[in-house]
């Protein structure tokens, strides 16, 4: 077994790996193998040290929580049990102080080895092994998927399942557990989907799968096309969908990269050939999506590091010839790493002398290769040509980069970054929350459907989402819409008001929400009708007739954009889809301009 099992980690090495690990049960004892560095680290040891058994799980680990040693490697174990585990665990901390208060001994820093002391502290009580896993799942706060394997249990895998994904196999007798289709295409061409919240009771025979309140559940069972795994749509009707749903997953696997979650403060995966301390400004260019992500950023960088920033689409940037101070630091963000006018922007930045640095998700591309510094995001691939898991964690690197060089220039104490940091480190968790508004979106976008213009509006940061909401609708549905500064409608749009004009207004409850209650009086005085998406405090407060609502989790500002970026991408989605768009290859649009 544990050979076919690193067969299938290879397959999810893409992930990012700086360890790995597999323990398989021989005659109902658990043993384990566990490697630091790459797979084959993992194999020699395995040729050296065999494991038998015909029951087993195996993982590739990239450090979220512990340095990427063999001790903090996964699979974790106990005497009475292995677990392995994608994502965060959000609220280890407290779990883990509680453990210890009871005399548990940790051996690791890691957030897995919570979760497999807390399901041992249950089988200890007298509790079975579903049983100690049913009551310990409810616990457990933030983005993860689970894998679980007993002693004495030859017949028994436990996969669970919330915000980051998780597939069961059905083979020939055998049944299997993976991160995605990918990881099992050695086993099966046949799997099933968990659905966020879910958990399975494999056994030999099949899945019993149930969902969150424990109640058996069917789940579709996919023939997958030998071939087709890279472009794989799972669950989804559109690649568009699936990426909005992978956010929480690729958004933790993202911050893995920029924060030490331990410690609770911002790492940067690489050396800056400059010290933020002496730049006297910051200048981002890039286009569309990625250049309201960098829009965005401005306000963070500005507010945080108190340093200037000035920014421009990159086709007005390469030609504007703008003044920029030698030593300076030039920010590009892109998602292909290949749009021609990013590309022209950089080139130009360079012949000024400038640091570059650019936010890319694809790290052997030609921006990447031409830049100083290259931040990655790890989206993973986005096949929709609308951008969406790519902005959320442009915007997860770009917040990382903004705390960094707060901390670097003094304008952040070491307790600002850790609220800082630990607001980043709630959002997959938010996010999982937030995606549970689909369907009141999805009936609303019927509405959104009739509209032949819509505005959006915000301020501050819900400024460039407002334009970044405005530019899904009209690149998927054609629907022409526009984002707007909230507090300028008064200055002209405003005349646009009447009541065939959807506004849909992003107000999260901060220092300036009472500033946008009074424009959305200005827009209701008028006959609008105005969609809010707010929190909870914002809906109590708002006080006046909306169209609809969309309450979104309470989350802390400075990362209330990435969070509000899901409502307008699933307002977006849904209209496209009602109105029969093609949504994953709109019309006119490429994925990469690469052309002026
Ligand atoms: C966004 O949904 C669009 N597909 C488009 O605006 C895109 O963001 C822009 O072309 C920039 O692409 P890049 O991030 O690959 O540079």
């Amino acid at each position: 077994m544990a050979p076919q099992i690193v067969e299938a980690l290879k397959r999810l090495e893409y992930r990012g790996y700086d360890s790995a690990g597999v323990a398989t049960l021989e005659e109902g004892r658990l043993d384990r193998r566990r490697a630091e560095g790459k797979l084959r680290n993992l194999e020699t040891k395995l040729s050296q040290a065999p494991l038998t058994g015909v029951i087993g799980i195996g993982h590739t680990r990239w450090a979220t929580h512990g340095k990427p040693n063999e001790t903090n490697a996964h699979p974790h174990a106990t005497d009475k049990l292995a677990v392995v585990h994608n994502g965060i665990i959000e609220n280890f901390r407290e779990l883990k102080t509680g453990l210890e208060a009871k005399g548990i001994r940790f051996e690791t820093e890691t957030d897995t080895e919570v979760v497999a002391q807390l399901v041992t502290y249950e089988i200890r009580q007298g509790r079975g092994p579903i049983e100690a896993v049913a009551v310990t799942l409810p616990r457990l706060r933030g983005a993860f998927a689970l894998g679980f394997l007993f002693s004495g249990e030859e017949d028994l895998l436990i996969g669970a399942r919330h915000g980051a994904p998780l597939a069961i196999g059905y083979g020939q007798g055998e049944m299997y557990l993976g991160s995605d289709a990918l990881a099992l295409a050695p086993f099966t061409d046949e799997v099933a989907y968990l659905d966020d919240g879910d958990w399975a009771i494999l056994s030999h025979k099949g899945a019993d799968i149930r969902d969150e309140s424990g109640k058996s559940v069917q789940r579709v069972r996919h023939k997958i096309p030998a071939g087709s795994f890279m472009a794989d749509k799972g669950n989804y009707r559109h690649f568009m969908a699936k990426e909005i749903h992978e956010q929480a997953e690729v958004v933790g696997r993202t911050l893995a990269h920029y924060v030490n979650f331990s410690g609770e403060r911002v790492e940067l995966p690489f050396e800056l050939p400059f010290d933020f301390k002496d730049l006297n400004r910051i200048s981002i260019s890039a286009c569309g999506t990625a250049y309201l992500a960098g829009l965005i950023s401005k306000y963070w960088f500005e507010r945080l590091a108190r340093i200037p920033v000035e920014i421009d689409v990159a086709s007005e940037f390469r030609y504007r010839e703008a003044p920029l101070e030698p030593g300076g630091l030039a920010l590009f963000v892109s998602q292909s790493g290949e749009t021609a006018d990013t590309l022209a922007s950089l080139r130009y930045a360079t012949a000024e002398k400038q640091h570059t640095l650019s936010v890319v998700n694809v790290p052997t591309s030609t921006m990447a290769r031409e830049s100083n510094v290259v931040a990655q995001t790890l989206a993973g691939v986005e096949v929709g040509v609308a951008s969406t898991k790519a902005f959320t964690c442009q915007l997860t690197v770009l917040l990382s980069l903004a705390i960094a060089a707060g901390r670097a220039r003094g304008t952040l104490s070491a307790e600002d970054e850790k609220e800082l940091v630990n607001a980043l480190i709630a959002v997959p968790g938010q996010m999982t929350e937030a995606i549970k508004r689909e369907h009141q979106i999805e009936v609303l976008s019927r509405e959104l459907s009739k509209a032949k213009d819509v505005l959006y509006l915000g301020r501050g940061t819900s400024y460039p989402l407002a334009m970044e909401g405005a530019l899904k609708l009209k690149e998927i549905s054609y629907i022409h819409a526009e984002g707007y500064a909230a507090g300028e409608l008064k200055h002209g749009p405003i005349a646009l008001i009447d009541e065939t004009m959807p506004v849909i207004v992003i107000a999260p409850h901060d220092n300036i929400f009472e500033k946008t209650v009074s424009n959305m009086q200005e827009v209701a005085a008028r006959g609008g009708r105005i969609i809010l998406i707010t929190d909870e405090k914002g809906a109590l407060e708002a006080g006046l007739d909306t169209m609809a609502t969309i309450v979104m989790p309470s989350v802390h500002p400075i990362v209330a954009p990435i969070i509000n970026a899901i409502p307008i991408q699933l307002l977006a989605y849904h209209t496209a889809v009602f109105m029969g768009k093609d949504v994953d290859q709109p019309r006119n649009l490429a994925k990469s301009v690469t052309v002026e």
